[in-house]
């Protein structure tokens, strides 16, 4: 029998039009351009703003978008894995209510929750269900709305996030093109330094933890940049070598999106030039699910039947991976 791999088929993206610059941020909180652009390499972020509007409401033009691009409707999809660190509401799944939006009838579905990592996580995850000939077609959505959990009152981290969705399909491919190979890992002792202190089960809600801002995203930015730009790069150097590959055989890197100093360290530990990284965080800022769907949509024209691809991301959890994929059209 031929194996079959998951390729992606499809990819789209969608970000909010409210561009939040690093000038406005000066007359929130006090910070400067030049900081941000130096230590982050962060220039503006999208900012989804209203009441009544959530993480689904950036998927939904993404995979709409996507579904018109390969043709298909969406009650032809089986899956829907939606990646996210913030769902419209802790019940019932964003992956279900995206499915009701869309009109995806036949498909069931499930959030999944890596930070950062998620969609790495997500892409390894759908692409079980390809290459097991279980299903047909499997959405994988990388998306989040960063502004519902950021303390614009906190220099530390309102400059760093943004609000974006990317989207792809995953279909079977017997000619070996695809998902090749990942490396997924995880380290909770990571877990103070990059969380949400109240919301969940252990601190649920109230109003002192409301006053006490601690429903918002937390993190200890030099701890997590430290984790990051060594794991980071080595899973990307662990994919590369198990997969013998060389430098001049990737012809993308595709990192997420946490720091320019963070990917330009993996890049340069996995032997790649800058001119084969995508890079998007000038633009969006970390977007945290949406960093690497959304490169790939914004790279999709300059990618090349065959090219071969590596992904690599680190997020709170710590979670952190890499993936191999060999580009199918
Ligand atoms: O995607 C999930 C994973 N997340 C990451 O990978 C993020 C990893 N961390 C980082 O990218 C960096 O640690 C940050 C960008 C968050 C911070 O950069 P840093 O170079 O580590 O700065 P720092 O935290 O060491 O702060 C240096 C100084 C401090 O002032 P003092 O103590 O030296 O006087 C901070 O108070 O910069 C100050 N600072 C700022 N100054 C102006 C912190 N934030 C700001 C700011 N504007 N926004």
């Amino acid at each position: 029998m031929q194996k079959i791999n998951a390729a992606i088929t499809a990819v789209n993206g969608y970000v909010p039009d409210y561009i939040l610059t690093n000038r406005e941020l000066e007359t929130m909180v006090d910070t400067n351009d030049e900081w941000i652009t130096t230590r982050t390499g962060i220039r503006e972020r999208r900012i989804l703003r209203g009441e009544g509007v959530a993480t689904s409401d950036l998927a939904v033009p993404a995979v709409q978008g996507l579904l018109q691009k390969r043709g298909i409707g969406a009650e032809e999809i089986d899956l829907i894995i939606f990646c996210t660190s913030t769902p419209d509401m802790p019940i019932p799944a964003t992956a279900n209510i995206l499915a009701h939006k869309i009109g995806a009838k036949n498909a069931w579905g499930y959030d999944l929750q890596a930070a950062c990592s998620g969609f790495v996580y997500g892409l390894t995850t759908g692409a079980q269900f390809i290459e097991s000939g279980k299903h047909q077609k499997v959405l994988v959505v990388g998306g989040d709305r960063m502004s519902s959990i950021v303390n614009y009152e906190d220099r530390a981290t309102c400059i760093l996030f943004g609000d974006g969705c990317g989207a792809v399909l995953l279909e079977p491919n017997t000619e070996g093109y695809g998902v090749i190979d990942s490396v997924l890992k995880s380290d909770g002792a990571g877990c103070q330094n990059l969380f949400m202190k109240a919301g969940g089960s252990l601190k649920p809600a109230t109003h002192a933890t409301v006053d006490a801002k601690e429903h918002y995203a937390y993190q200890e930015g030099q701890a997590v940049f430290k984790a990051a730009v060594t794991n980071m790069a080595d899973v990307a150097v662990e994919v590369i070598d198990r997969n013998n590959l060389k430098s001049e055989d990737i012809a993308w890197l595709v990192p997420h999106q946490a720091n320019k100093r963070i990917i330009d360290a993996t890049a340069s530990r996995a032997g790649v030039p800058p001119e084969k990284v995508m890079v998007n965080i000038d633009r969006f800022g970390n977007t945290t699910n949406g960093t690497i769907p959304l490169c790939l949509w914004e790279w999709e024209s300059k990618l090349k039947k065959g090219d071969n691809l590596i992904l690599a991301a680190f997020g709170g959890g710590f979670t952190w991976g890499a993936m191999y994929l060999k580009w199918a059209y």
